[in-house]
C-alpha cells in the first residue's frame, strides 16, 4: 500500500483498530459466550434463547419413508419430497422452488400462510395428480426463534432477518399454517417444526457420526447442538430421563444483546438502530450476510462525508446512500478481485454505484472488505468454540451451511484460524483440514434434515415415546415408518 496517501492510510489504520479482533478478545468473547449458553438453559433464562426443539435423537442412517420438507427462506420457498430408502444414509429428493415475494415479508400473517399453503398445494397437485393420498408427514423448516413446548408447535419469539409481519410474534405459528392447509384441503400433517440449524446438524449426522453441531452462516447466523436433558434446568419440571438427548436451537444471534463484550463499531450501532428490531440479534448483526454489505456501505458513506480524507472526491453518491443496496456478494466480489490494479473492484463500483475510484481508494475499499469479512469469520468461531468448551468436546465435526459459509472467500479458513487461536491448538493446526474441531460443509438441512427429523419423530411416536409430541394419535395416522 506504498502508494496510499497519508489521509487514506490514517483511515485504514482507524478501520483496522475498529474491526480487527485480536486473540485475547476472541478468548474473552468465548468465555462470556460459554456462560451465556448455560444461562440460556437455566430457569431464569438469559439473552440467548437456547430453545429445546424436541428433536431427541441423532439418525442412525436406517430411517425410511417418504416425507415432505418445506423451507421458508428469505428469498425462496422450497418444497421437497424426500424418500429415505433401506440403504444406510441414502435419500432421493424431488423439489420445487417458489419465489418468496418481497411484499410478503412485511405483509399480513394471513397472506403469508395462504401463500405457503398455495405452494404446497401446487406441489402436491403436480407430483401426486389423481392419487388418493393419506396425510403426508411434513418437516417445516421455520428459521426464526420459536419456543416449542412440542415438536409440532412453535411460538415465534421475534422476527429476524428483516421480516416484519404483524400478529405472528408471540403466537404459535402451527395452527394458522394448518388452517390454511385445511381450507385448501391439502393432505399434509405437520410433523415437526424445525430450525435450519437443527436440520443442518441432523442431515450432516445422517452420514457422519462425528457431527455434533449444526451452524448457519447465511442471511442470518445461528447454531444448534445436542444437549442432555439433565443439563437443561428449564425442562426439569418435565421429569425427562436426564440422559436423553435434546437438540438445542441456541439462537446465538442474540448473544450479547446487552453489549458487554462484542467490539461494536459506530457502524454496528447504526445498523442496529435502523433495523426493524433495535436491541436484538447483536451478534448476528456483526456476522450475517444480511448485514455485511450494509456495514461496508455505512463506512464508505461516512468516509465520503469525512473532511479529514477525500474519498470519491467531488462525486455525488446517491446510489451509495441507499440503505441495504449492497449485499454480501458485493464484498465477496471485491475480496475475489484477482487483479493487482483491482480492476474488477473499479468496474463493480462503476457499474453498481456509478462511482469512479482512484487506485488508493480501491486499496482502502479492498482492505475494508477484508476487515469486515474477517471479523465476521473470527467472531463466528467464538460461538463454535463456546459450544465445544461448554460440552467439553476437544474434537468433533461441525456441519455448516449458508451463503456466507459457502460463498464468501476465505470465510472457512479465517474461522479455522480463529478457532486455533481461541483453543490454543498447536502449530500446523487452524487450516480447516484435519483440525481437532473441523467446520465442514453440511448436507441439505432444510430438505433432508427436516425430513429426517419428521422420520425420527414418527419413529419415536411409534415406540410410544411421546415427550414433546402434541397429538401422538394424529401423528400415527400419517406416513409409514419402521
Ligand atoms: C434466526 C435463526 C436462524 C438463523 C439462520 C436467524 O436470524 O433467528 O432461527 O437459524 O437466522 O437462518
Amino acid at each position: 500500500m506504498a502508494d496510499v496517501p497519508k489521509d487514506l492510510m490514517d483511515q485504514i489504520t482507524r478501520l483496522e483498530e475498529l474491526f480487527v479482533v485480536p486473540t485475547e478478545k476472541l478468548k474473552e468473547i468465548t468465555d462470556h459466550f460459554v456462560n451465556e449458553l448455560t444461562k440460556g438453559l437455566s430457569v431464569e433464562g438469559g439473552s440467548i434463547p437456547m430453545n429445546p426443539t424436541w428433536c431427541m435423537a441423532f439418525p442412525d442412517g436406517y430411517e425410511t419413508g417418504t416425507y415432505l420438507a418445506l423451507d421458508m427462506g428469505g428469498t425462496n420457498l422450497r418444497v421437497c419430497e424426500i424418500t429415505l430408502p433401506e440403504e444406510k444414509g441414502e435419500f432421493d429428493i424431488i423439489q420445487s422452488k417458489y419465489r418468496m415475494p418481497e411484499e410478503l415479508k412485511t405483509g399480513t400473517a394471513e397472506e403469508l400462510w395462504g401463500y405457503i399453503a398455495d405452494c404446497l398445494q401446487q406441489f402436491i397437485e403436480y407430483h401426486h395428480e389423481d392419487e388418493d393420498l393419506q396425510a403426508l408427514p411434513l418437516g417445516f423448516t421455520f428459521s426464526y426463534p420459536a419456543t416449542q413446548e412440542f415438536i409440532d408447535h412453535g411460538v415465534l419469539q421475534r422476527w429476524t432477518k428483516g421480516f416484519d409481519i404483524e400478529g405472528v410474534e408471540g403466537h404459535d405459528v402451527v395452527p394458522p399454517f394448518e388452517a390454511a392447509l385445511a381450507e385448501r384441503g391439502v393432505p399434509i400433517k405437520l410433523t415437526a417444526l424445525v430450525n435450519d440449524t437443527t436440520g443442518t446438524m441432523i442431515a450432516s449426522a445422517y452420514t457422519d457420526p462425528e457431527m455434533k453441531i449444526g451452524c448457519i452462516f447465511g442471511t442470518g447466523c445461528n447454531a444448534a447442538y445436542m444437549e442432555e436433558c439433565g443439563s437443561i434446568p428449564k425442562l426439569a419440571h418435565m421429569n425427562l430421563d436426564p440422559s436423553l438427548p435434546m437438540a438445542i436451537n441456541c439462537e446465538w444471534g442474540a448473544f450479547d444483546n446487552e453489549h458487554k463484550v462484542l467490539p461494536r463499531t459506530p457502524y454496528d450501532i447504526i445498523i442496529d438502530k435502523e433495523s426493524p428490531r433495535p436491541g436484538q440479534q447483536a451478534f448476528e448483526k456483526m456476522i450475517a450476510g444480511l448485514y455485511l454489505g450494509e456495514i461496508f456501505r455505512l463506512v464508505l458513506v461516512d468516509l465520503h462525508g469525512n473532511p479529514d480524507c477525500k474519498i470519491f472526491d467531488g462525486q455525488e453518491i446517491p446510489k451509495l446512500k441507499k440503505a441495504y443496496s449492497l449485499d454480501a456478494g458485493f464484498l465477496s466480489a471485491i475480496e475475489e478481485d484477482p487483479f493487482e490494479n483491482l480492476q474488477e473492484t473499479a468496474d463493480l463500483l462503476q457499474n453498481k454505484l456509478s462511482l469512479v475510484a482512484t487506485k488508493p481508494e480501491l486499496e482502502l475499499i479492498r482492505r475494508l472488505a477484508e476487515l469486515i469479512g474477517t471479523r465476521a469469520a473470527r467472531l463466528s468461531a467464538c460461538g463454535v468454540a463456546a459450544i465445544c468448551k461448554k460440552k467439553g468436546w476437544s474434537s468433533c465435526h461441525v456441519g455448516a451451511d449458508g451463503s456466507v459459509f459457502n460463498k464468501y472467500p476465505h470465510f472457512k479458513v479465517r474461522g479455522a484460524q480463529a478457532l486455533k487461536e481461541i483453543l490454543d491448538w498447536p502449530a500446523g493446526k487452524g487450516k480447516g483440514r484435519n483440525d481437532p474441531i473441523e467446520v465442514l460443509p453440511a448436507e441439505d438441512g432444510s430438505g433432508v434434515g427436516a425430513a429426517l427429523i419428521a422420520a425420527l419423530t414418527l419413529k419415536r411416536v411409534a415406540k410410544g415415546q411421546n415427550a414433546g409430541i402434541r397429538d401422538p394419535e394424529a401423528m400415527l395416522k400419517c406416513g409409514v415408518t419402521k
